[in-house]
Order: C-alpha cells, then structure tokens, then sequence
C-alpha cells in the first residue's frame, strides 16, 4: 500500500464462532479508503457473517474491527453507523403501504439527531423535499415517487434500497448482494448506480454475481470456510487455481 491511502475499515484475526463452529475464522482484511471491495465465496463461506459483524449486527468471538483507525469491536450498529457505517437496507424492512417518498423522507428523517420532527417548518420541508426528489431521482424512482411501494417492481424496491442508504450518506457503504434475484436489465442498471454512488466513498460489496463483481470491484476477497482463500484485482483471483477450484465445488451443488 502505498502512503497516504488510508484504510477505511480494518479486521485482524477476526473471528466468530456459533457453537464451536467458526463461520468466520481469522480473517485479516482491509479496504482502502475510496475503493470498492467485494467480498466473494461459496455459499456458506461466511460472507454475511463478515458482513453483520462489520456492521456490529454480529459480536465477534476473538479479533478486532477498526474503522478509520476508531476501535468499533463489539459496538452496537448504532455505534458503529455512527463512525460512518451504514448498510443496505433489505426489503423485506420495505412498508408496502408507504410510497417511496415518504420511505426516503423516512431515512432522511432518521439521520438527523432529533429523529422525527414533526414540528418542523415549512421551510425546512421544502429544502427536505428537494433532497428526496434528487435521491429518488439518482436511482431512476422520481416519476414513481408517489405510488405505494407494494405496487413497485422487484428490481424497483432494490433501488429504492440504495436511495435508503444514499440518504445517509456514509462514507462506508455496506451492499449485500444488491442485484441478487434480478434480471440481466436490472443489473446492468444496479452496476451503474452502484458506480455512481461509489464516487467519493467505500463500498464493501457481497455479491455472487461475477458479471457485477467484475464490473465494480477495485479488490476482491475470495473467502472459503471462513478463511480468506485469496485477495487480489478481479483478474488475479479469477485467474487463481484455487478460487477456480473453490467455485467448481459450489457449481457442482447448485
Ligand atoms: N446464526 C447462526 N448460527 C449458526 N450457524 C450460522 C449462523 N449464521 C451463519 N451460520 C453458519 O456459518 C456459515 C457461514 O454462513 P454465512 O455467513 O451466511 O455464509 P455466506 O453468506 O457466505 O453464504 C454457514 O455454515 C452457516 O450455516
Ligand atoms: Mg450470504
């Protein structure tokens, strides 16, 4: 690494166990800040674990987890959104009932330290709206704003997903599988708002799907078993004897 590229988030020997059973074992990692780095593997390999315990959903067993240098091991995901942290929302937290407006209004209102300020000025909510329709618009939703989420498309709901996080607006973006379920279009579309949003923040990707991997990922962490099997650009691990090996296996269950 050369000097001056910090890191934004940093495990050493990080590890979780379920029952004696280590679904996260001695994993060493660290994304650079202002790259996109994507977390890979078999199913099983521990990717969500890895996931939930950089996001502080998860305690570790042993090993530490460091944002921006700030010891965040064991905080709650307050704490840990808090130093810059925040992960995608997944839809199944969506409300069908509400429209994607007031979902973003939701979030939007969720970030600031008073949460719901129902007393707030006229004023205020015009300057408010402005920033929901720019975060609905960033991921294709303004013209369908104000229709009842329940009514929106699967790869629609997805969007408005990452407008949730988008309203954050953290330095360190979390995405699990952000185009899993979709189709072709859908993620060619989600490959190119994930770029977009990427510009000027860290993105820490889970995703199966090479096609998206390929097309975003700065580094790419192959994990198996809880261990890190490889770590390189996509082309070094896509290339690697053992990752070939580790993906076959999973072909051969699917
Ligand atoms: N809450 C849990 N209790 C027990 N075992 C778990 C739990 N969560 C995950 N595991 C196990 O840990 C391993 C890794 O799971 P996971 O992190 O979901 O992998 P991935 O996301 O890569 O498919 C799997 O063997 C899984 O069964
Ligand atoms: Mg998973």
């Amino acid at each position: 690494m050369t000097a001056g590229e910090r890191v934004a988030v940093r495990t050493r020997a990080l590890t979780k166990e379920f029952r004696g059973f280590r679904a996260v074992d001695s994993v060493d990692l660290a994304v650079r800040e202002g790259s996109v780095h994507a977390l890979v593997g078999p199913n099983g390999a521990g990717k969500t674990t890895l996931f939930n315990l950089l996001t502080g959903f998860v305690a570790p067993t042993s090993g530490t987890i460091t944002v921006f240098d700030q010891d965040v091991t064991g905080r709650p995901p307050e704490q840990v959104a808090r130093c810059g942290v925040a992960r995608s929302f997944q839809i199944t937290s969506l409300f069908e009932t509400l429209t994607s407006r007031e979902h973003v209004e939701l979030a939007l209102q969720g970030h600031t330290r008073d949460g719901f300020r129902f007393w707030r000025s006229e004023k205020l909510l015009g300057r408010n709206r402005a920033r929901v329709d720019d975060l609905l618009a960033q991921v294709g939703l303004l013209p369908l704003a104000d229709k009842p989420v329940g009514l929106l498309a699967y790869g629609q709901k997805r969007a408005l997903e990452l407008s949730l996080v988008l309203a954050v607006d953290p330095p360190v973006m979390l995405l699990d599988e952000p185009t899993a379920g979709m189709g072709i279009e859908d993620v060619d579309r989600t490959i190119e708002l994930v770029r977009r949003i990427a510009v000027g923040r860290t993105v820490v990707l889970v995703d199966h799907n090479m096609h998206v991997v390929g097309s975003l990922a700065d580094r790419v962490t192959v994990l198996q078993q809880g261990r890190i099997l490889a770590e390189g650009t996509y082309d070094e691990v896509r290339n690697d004897e053992r990752v070939i090996t580790a993906y076959l296996g999973e072909a051969e269950h699917a």
